[in-house]
């Protein structure tokens, strides 16, 4: 009997194309049931992407969990060593709390794994079938690709107190050059080096050699996965950024990201995990990648001329980079800063006439130039550029450390300046044996920090006019911005502690990254001069 693919759904149509596209490499299907102990996923809760785990309590009284997650209970079920290679694909549904909404969701996922004798040529197989796969799903796609050997490599060589390395790794995440800079005493040089090393694959192999950023290991393994893409002619849709960095402890050498213009998130992700596999007691290599089918919903559905053309090859041809998904969208926040960052913006050419005029007008575009502005309230422009909505955006870095986006911090503009403190009344003694009442707006950014003096709290969210609350009892102290400090002068209350100071930052969507570059690097360099 034929299949009639027309009458699938994208995802349905991914999945299919994507099973023939593992079967032709010789990868058998690994079919799993829905859970196991829970206490296999709590030895190794930093592994998945969330703590949190739906759990039940099986007949004999064990505690069990629905399954968060495919690779460990592949890994789990491999025998390990490495005269062998097992190839195995899947095609599950794993339970975990998602990103977005904050509650469980039951996730669709599709990926293989390599588990045993994982050499270079295994390691070019699984990338190239990574490139494959987005490809099937749109030619509009990106494979970003990352080796840990060069990101530890650089992180040796600078001088970074251990307290400050995981900071140092997520400022390398959010190419956060300015903040970076601050943490390092010593060999800040190979960071930035790093940093601004991305793109694609030859400029920065050529750029690794000359600056002897990798060494002969990593910098022949890189080589040795891009001339495989490039065997395949995929290699033009390669780039190479090392601000792609896995949790270390797990992974190691070539690891990878897929993105597909249109969709805010990155679509699939992998690499090698053999630290994973010697943590579980197996003496193996290890490499692998999944594809979030879940995230492929806001794909257009392919139109009936495409499907016709050929489904296998291309199940959900988006419509691609249409000259609409080409405009800069550029979230500015509403106020004194956001008009002083667009009068910078158009000093440096990219002006939007229109924006001056008087009204209640929020959405403004230049067709000419491809941009289009729009006023946001500050605290929502993050949001805004996570999910897409904005492919850049400013924001206060007090809304970045409250709500920490998966965004790049590109820039820090240096307008907008303030500092987070904790203020109470002058009167105000702290008495250790009683918990400290605290009230604020920026609930994370104050947990954070009494976790991080060990102080018991108890917080008070509230959403405006914080100074009051010392006044009227309702609270101890509060912590809030302070910006000229007359807002606490006039109303009797002093800084006690400053947390962080704050600025502007140019922040910019993860894959509007991937398919904006120069533009985005354009608005950048306005910005910067
Ligand atoms: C912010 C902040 C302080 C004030 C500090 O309030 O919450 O209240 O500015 O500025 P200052 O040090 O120059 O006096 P915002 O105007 O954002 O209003 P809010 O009360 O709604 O938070």
């Amino acid at each position: 009997m034929q299949l009639n693919t027309e009458i699938l759904k994208n995802e349905e149509r991914v999945i299919y194309s994507l099973r023939e596209l593992y079967r032709g490499y010789g990868y058998s299907q690994f079919k799993m049931g829905k859970f196991e102990e829970y206490d296999f996923y709590a030895r190794n809760k930093d592994f998945l992407v969330s703590e949190d785990i739906i759990t039940f309590t099986d007949t004999n009284g064990k505690l069990m969990a629905l399954k968060p997650d495919v690779t460990l209970s592949i890994v789990r079920s491999s025998r390990g060593g490495r005269d062998s290679l097992r190839k195995v694909y899947y095609n599950e549904n794993v339970y975990r709390v998602s990103n977005r909404t904050r509650s469980f969701r039951e996730i669709m996922q599709t990926g293989l794994e390599c588990i045993g004798n994982v050499d270079c040529a295994c390691v070019d197989e699984v990338v190239t079938l990574a490139a494959k796969s987005l490809k099937r799903i749109s030619d509009d796609s990106v494979l970003v690709i990352s080796h840990l050997d060069v990101v530890e490599d650089a992180l040796k060589k600078a001088d970074i107190a251990d307290s400050d390395r995981k900071r140092a790794m997520q400022c390398l995440r959010e190419k956060n050059l300015h903040e970076l800079r601050n943490l390092c005493a010593g060999g800040f040089d190979a960071l930035e080096d790093l940093v601004s090393t991305y793109g694609a694959p030859d400029d920065v192999l050529a750029k690794l050699r000359a600056k002897g950023l990798a060494d002969g290991k990593a910098l022949a393994e890189l080589e040795s996965v891009v001339r495989a893409l490039d065997a395949e002619g995929l290699a033009g849709m390669v780039s190479i950024d090392f601000s792609l960095i896995n949790d270390m402890s797990y992974y190691n050498g070539i690891t990878f990201k897929g993105f597909i213009s249109g969709i805010p998130d990155g679509v699939l992700s992998g690499g090698q995990y053999d630290r994973l596999m010697k943590k579980l007691g197996k003496d193996a290599g290890a490499i692998g990648f999944a594809v979030y089918i879940d995230t492929l919903e806001r794909l257009p559905q392919i139109g009936e001329e495409e499907s016709a053309a050929g489904a296998a090859e291309s199940p959900a041809k988006t419509a691609g980079a249409g000259a609409s998904r080409r405009t800069i969208n550029i979230a500015l926040p509403k106020g004194r800063l956001g008009e002083q960052v667009y009068d910078k913006l158009e000093k440096a050419g990219f002006g939007c006439p229109e924006i001056r005029e008087e009204g209640r007008k929020l959405i403004f575009e230049n067709k000419e130039l491809g941009i289009r502005y729009f006023w946001a309230k500050p605290s929502d422009v993050a949001i805004y550029v996570e999910r897409g909505a904005a492919d850049i955006g400013i924001a206060g870095k007090d809304i970045l450390l409250e709500y920490e986006p998966d965004v790049y911090e590109l820039l820090d503009l240096d307008l907008g300046k303030c500092r987070m403190a904790v203020a109470a009344m002058k009167t105000f003694r702290d008495d250790p044996s009683r918990t400290l009442r605290v009230a604020t707006k920026f609930e994370n950014i104050a947990r954070r920090y009494y976790a991080s003096i060990g102080r018991d709290i108890d917080i008070i969210h509230l959403n405006g006019s914080i100074e009051i609350a010392p006044i009227l009892d309702l609270s101890d102290v509060i912590v809030d911005i302070v910006e000229t400090g007359t807002t606490l002068k006039e109303n009797d209350l002093e800084v006690v502690e400053t947390i962080v100071p704050i600025s502007a930052r140019l922040i910019a969507n993860k894959s509007s990254f991937e398919f904006m570059k120069p533009e985005i690097e354009r608005v950048m360099r306005g910005l910067a001069e």
